[in-house]
């Protein structure tokens, strides 16, 4: 199966994922509002086209899709616009996960970075799913973090007022020399 990188054409196949698997990894986990926020804000078309050509222009930016046959199985968004290194999202289609996608994807990623470089990312802690697959791929913990302050800080995502915090890991990644 190709991992390749992002086309801005390739941005509603990408909305569409993300219109059903943010809402659906989240659910549980999250106020209503902030889910609606990060997909209104994060995965609109539009804003989706304008990161994947930054992406395209970017040295250290990496936006990458799985596809099998033609059609958009999943994406990782990598990126260096913050204080440091961070991978800012990865997400499949609902009924592709637990077959090695997700690994491949970030496979690419890892296979990209310099030996002895790394990144952070943020992840939901009740996302229990997410949290094993990173530790399975050498991510360990850095920090514990409020989530929607988090992604306010970093991404720029306004929650409304009163939003409840939402218990968050940060993880590192450290590629080995
Ligand atoms: C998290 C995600 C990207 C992982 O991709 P994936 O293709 O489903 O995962 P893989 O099949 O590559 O799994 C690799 C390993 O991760 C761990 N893992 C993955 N899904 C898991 C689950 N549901 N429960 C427990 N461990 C899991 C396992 O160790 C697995 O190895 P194994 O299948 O040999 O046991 C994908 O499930 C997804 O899109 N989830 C919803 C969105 C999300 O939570 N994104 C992260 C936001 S921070």
């Amino acid at each position: 199966m190709p991992v390749r990188d992002a086309e801005p054409a390739d941005a509603d196949a990408i909305a569409a994922i993300s219109l059903v698997a943010v809402p659906e990894t989240y659910r549980d986990l999250c106020e209503a509002g902030v889910v609606r926020s990060i997909v209104e804000q994060s995965y609109a078309p539009e804003a989706l086209r304008a990161c994947i050509a930054r992406c395209g222009r970017a040295d250290d930016a990496h936006f990458l899709v799985a596809e099998r046959a033609g059609r958009i199985l999943g994406f990782l968004h990598y990126d260096c616009d913050g204080p440091e290194p961070e991978l800012h999202r990865i997400y499949l289609d609902s009924a592709e996960k637990r077959q090695g996608i997700g690994s491949m994807l970030l496979g690419e990623l890892h296979a990209r970075l310099a030996a002895g470089s790394g990144y952070i990312l943020m992840v939901i802690a009740a996302n229990h799913p997410a949290v094993a697959f990173y530790r399975k791929h050498g991510l360990v913990d850095e920090a514990h973090v409020d989530g929607p302050s988090y992604m306010h800080e970093r991404m720029g995502v306004a929650f409304p007022p009163g939003t409840a915090p939402v218990p968050a890991l940060v993880l590192r990644f450290t590629k080995p020399t």
